[in-house]
């Protein structure tokens, strides 16, 4: 499905009925990572995933990428379906959008699940590592991101035992405009510290993290949990960074088991 916000087309897709629950995807793949988490949780949940300004089917324009921009988009996509409030999984990008929607949007938030992601800006190396990134997609392409992102997205085991997912992976990368990849790039480095924000984050949240994330390691995960008042954590054996793809079955039972509370608290 398509909707035009914030003078853009935003890809989507909607399944199923109950409690809403929208997925922002990581960078810089698309809402098809989502997959497994649609088909399990589905028959139980309204599952939302959208392909975030820049990826997939969306629209990728050339100019300024900015992650308050994109949660200005989520609301927008909300605002359509005439969702008043959804709980949210974001891994990675899709974390730290989650940051910034939180800030700008609180009551539109029943629950939080941040996976695979951190609250802290990028330090300056971070930031000069961005911007070699942007230059590479710029002049040797999408394939060369993949090239790159894939050691760092997947662990040893799957990059050597799973090369479907490996091939999903990077036909997700080279599936991205340019425009696309270096706005997020430019976007994530500009992103500011979201340490401040955990301790006022008062919805219900579930922090899920890779044992192997090296990206976003479980110290950060550990971090926020610890920050976010009644956060729970939990740790995912066998999986690196995209540890929904990863190890799915795990990742959709943490996912279905707080949204069932979720909707049990509204309902009592
Ligand atoms: C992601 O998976 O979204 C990226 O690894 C996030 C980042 O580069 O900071």
């Amino acid at each position: 499905m398509h909707t035009h916000v914030n003078g853009i087309t935003i890809a989507y897709s909607d399944r199923g009925a109950g409690l809403p629950i929208v997925f922002l995807h990581a960078f810089p793949l698309n809402r098809t990572m989502w997959e497994a988490q649609e088909y399990a949780l589905s028959s139980q949940f309204r599952i939302i995933t959208i392909d975030l300004r820049g990826h997939g089917e969306s629209d990728a324009p050339l100019w300024r990428y900015t992650l308050d921009q994109s949660a200005h988009d989520v609301r927008a996509l909300l605002d359509h379906l005439a969702i008043q409030q959804a709980m949210f999984v974001g891994l990675s990008m899709g974390g730290y959008i989650l940051f910034a929607f939180y800030r700008k949007y609180p009551t539109r938030v029943k629950g939080l699940i941040l996976a695979d992601t951190r609250a802290q800006a990028d330090t300056e190396e971070g930031k000069e590592g961005r911007f070699q990134m942007a230059q590479t997609a710029y002049k040797k392409g999408p394939a060369a991101i993949a090239d790159i992102m894939i050691p760092k997205l997947l662990s040893p085991a799957t990059v050597q035992t799973k090369p479907d997912l490996v091939q999903q992976v990077r036909a997700m990368i080279e599936g991205n405009q340019i425009s696309g990849i270096a706005g997020d790039l430019m976007a994530m480095a500009e992103r500011p510290d979201s340490v401040p924000l955990l301790s006022q984050i008062t919805c219900p949240t579930q922090i899920i993290v890779g044992e192997l994330d090296q990206a976003t390691p479980p110290s950060d995960a550990k971090f926020m949990a610890e920050k976010i008042p009644g956060a729970r954590l939990a740790i995912i054996p066998g999986a690196a960074h995209l540890a929904n793809l990863e190890q799915p079955d795990t990742f959709s039972r943490i996912v279905s088991s707080f949204a069932s509370d979720l909707a049990m608290n509204a309902k009592s």
